[in-house]
């Protein structure tokens, strides 16, 4: 190449390097233009990528077997309903304010647009109307009866048609949600 070329592919390239460094720093409008992209792509694979060498070609890896993320306790009554009878409610008789709070927040997000408002049950609410089984009232003497760690259960694995709620409300607020549902039943007797 010509000595005269390269001297302008240079000075063309600087102007350009010069250009963008301008433009970046004024227009916030538009993405900056990306001369040297080596640094712009991370080869790391991104969550929703596809990964070749995974197993389930997901980028999202699959915990090991057996293992248990810290602060985590396995639920031992998935599959033992009679077993989670015997569960003990750790807040057992405690309706402070601060605990009727936080269940009645977990309450509110998740339960009250099937069971109604105030546990009354779904039949006439917008949802319940539409199901084939219709969500039933909390305040029957069915699950007045029912232990603590009955409720925990359905709420932790679901029960028939209602899907369970373990990933959406923590295993600490659970028994929170179980005292607020107590106290609703309180309120009706
Ligand atoms: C999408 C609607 C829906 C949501 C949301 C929902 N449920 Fe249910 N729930 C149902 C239905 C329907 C049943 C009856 C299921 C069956 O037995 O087949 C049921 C059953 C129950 C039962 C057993 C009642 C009985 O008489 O057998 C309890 C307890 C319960 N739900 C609590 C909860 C709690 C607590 C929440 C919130 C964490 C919740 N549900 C969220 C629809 C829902």
């Amino acid at each position: 190449m010509k000595r005269s070329t390269v001297n302008l592919l240079i000075t063309l390239a600087a102007g350009s390097l010069a250009f963008s460094a301008l433009t970046s720093c004024t227009d916030h409008s538009k993405p900056n233009i990306e001369l040297i992209q080596d640094m712009m792509e991370s080869p790391a694979i991104k969550p929703q990528e596809y990964d070749e060498s995974s197993p389930n070609h997901s980028g999202m890896r699959v915990p090991p077997e057996g293992t248990q993320p810290i602060g985590f306790t396995p639920y031992r009554y998935a599959k033992d309903f009679a077993g989670a009878a015997g569960n003990k409610n750790p807040m057992s008789g405690d309706f402070s304010e601060d605990n009727l709070k936080v269940g009645l927040k977990f309450y509110v997000t998740n339960c009250a647009l099937c069971h109604g408002e105030h546990g009354q049950g779904g039949e006439k609410l917008l949802i319940g109307e539409k199901m084939a089984v219709k969500p039933p009232s909390l305040l029957s003497a069915k699950i007045q009866g029912w232990k603590d760690g009955e409720i925990y259960h359905v709420i932790t694995m679901g029960q028939g048609v209602m899907g369970p709620y373990a990933s959406h409300i923590p295993q600490a607020y659970r028994w929170q949600v179980v005292n607020y549902i107590r106290t609703l039943q309180k309120e009706n007797k």
